[in-house]
This record gives C-alpha cells, structure tokens and sequence, in this order.
C-alpha cells in the first residue's frame, strides 16, 4: 500500500509510517528543525518544524506527524513563515544564542527582529563547572530534550539528567540539584554531542576560552589523574649480578 500526497504543490507517492519532515527532505524541501536530531526521538517541544495542512486548525510539526493519503501540505506557507520567525524571536529575546550557530542562520533567513520583545525575562543562571568533562551554561539552553534522551532511553541509560521545575521556571537539571559527581553519569559525553546551542561543552574547550593555554590545562589533567606516589620498594640495584 502506498499514500499519495502533495507537499508545496508537488506530488508524492511514499510508504505508510514516514513522517512529513522525512518525506519533505527526501524530496529535496528544506524544513528546519531545532529540537530534533536523527539519533534522538522526536518531542515536537520547539515547533520550528511546522507546516500548514489543507483541513488541520493548527498548524503541525513535521517532525512528529505522519504523512496520510490526500494530504495536501504547504512548508513555507505565510502562516508557517510567521510562526517560524516568531519562534525565534522568542528565543531570541529570552536566551544567549550566540554560540548556536544554526539557529543564527534561521534568524537572518528568517529576517528576525531580534528586539521585538524588549521586556521578555532572560535566563540568566551561573555556569555549572562541577566534573572534568564538560561544563553546563543553562542561559544557553532551549529546552530541546536531546540531552536527555541520549542520557536515557536514546543511548546511555543512565537518567543522570531530566526537566525539572515548571512553567517558564523549567531547566534541565540533575536529581535534587546533585553535582554531576554525584549522579549516576558515566561522563560518556553523548550530552554534549547533541547539544544544539553551546549550553553543554567540553571542559577543555571552555578553559581555552577561559584563557588558558594547552599546557596549563595539560597540568591540570595531568595533576587531576596523577595516582598517589607508591612508597618505595626495596633496591634491585645489584640484584641478578648475585
Ligand atoms: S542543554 Fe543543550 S541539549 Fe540539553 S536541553 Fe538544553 S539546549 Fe538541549
Ligand atoms: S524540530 Fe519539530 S518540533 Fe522541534
């Protein structure tokens, strides 16, 4: 059995169980995507992904909704641009985006008004350097749930990190506010890998923006895994000559 549909005019013929987002690229129709990651499962938490459907009240996320027969799907619609830049805007005003580089090129191909909520609360919390691996700068986060999935059921089944808080107070954050020493993490840096704005970064990488050079952040790795001195044994000097 095969479904028929059309996305932006063009038709289509695809397996059953495919979502939009994956038949839209396979045919060469660019959707962006913020929250999801081929590795991780899809949420639809950002919404950057939605597009319009002919008979839908609102508009849907491509990256979780399944393609049907006689669908009729419009992806840069002007309904879909408005509700993409306004995403971003969002973002933008209550967020620190500049290391998350693909979100920046959405905002100029979105032509986004980066001031256009001038009274927005931003996140604004201290960066968390509590292991040897890599540090969290949650003013940096969006909330896109990859970390903690590859964390859980995704890749590493460790569930060191989950949502906590509510409403706009909502952050990841580790069980009771433990340090990350202190959580079952494994330091298996998948985190880190799927992190799409910065928030998560190696330790090595943010010491050397901190200023540090190479060799002192050699020093202090090397001093970090220098085993206790063994006392010393006895001489084998002469020993075999006997
Ligand atoms: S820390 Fe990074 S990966 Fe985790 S939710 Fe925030 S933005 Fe997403
Ligand atoms: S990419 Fe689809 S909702 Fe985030």
């Amino acid at each position: 059995m095969t479904i028929t549909l059309t996305i932006d005019g063009q038709e289509i013929i695809v397996e059953p169980g495919k979502t939009l987002l994956e038949v839209a690229r396979e045919n060469g129709k660019e959707i962006p995507t913020i929250c999801f990651h081929e590795a991780t499962t899809a949420n639809a938490l950002c919404r950057i992904c939605v597009v319009e459907v002919e008979g839908m009240r609102v508009l849907q996320p491509a990256c979780i909704v399944q393609v049907a027969n006689n669908m009729k799907v419009q992806t840069r619609s002007e309904k879909v641009i408005r509700a993409r830049k306004t995403i971003l805007e969002m973002l933008a005003s209550t967020m620190d985006l500049s290391e998350a580089a693909d979100i920046q090129a959405m905002m100029t191909e979105y032509g986004v008004d980066v001031n256009r909520f001038p009274d927005a609360e931003r996140r604004e919390v201290a960066v968390k350097d509590d292991n040897p691996m890599y540090v969290r700068d949650y003013s940096k986060c969006l909330l896109c749930w990859r970390c903690v999935q590859v964390c859980a059921d995704d890749a590493q089944y460790t569930y060191a990190i989950n949502f906590e808080g509510r409403g706009y107070e909502t952050q990841i954050g580790t069980f009771f506010d433990r340090s990350i020493p202190e959580t079952t993490c494994v330091l298996c840096g998948q985190c880190v890998g799927v992190c799409p704005t910065g928030a998560l970064k190696p330790k090595r990488e943010f010491l050397l923006e901190q200023g540090m050079s190479p060799q002192e952040i050699s020093v202090l790795n090397t001093g970090r895994k220098r085993r206790k001195t063994q006392p010393p044994g006895p001489s084998l000097q002469g020993k075999g000559r006997e």
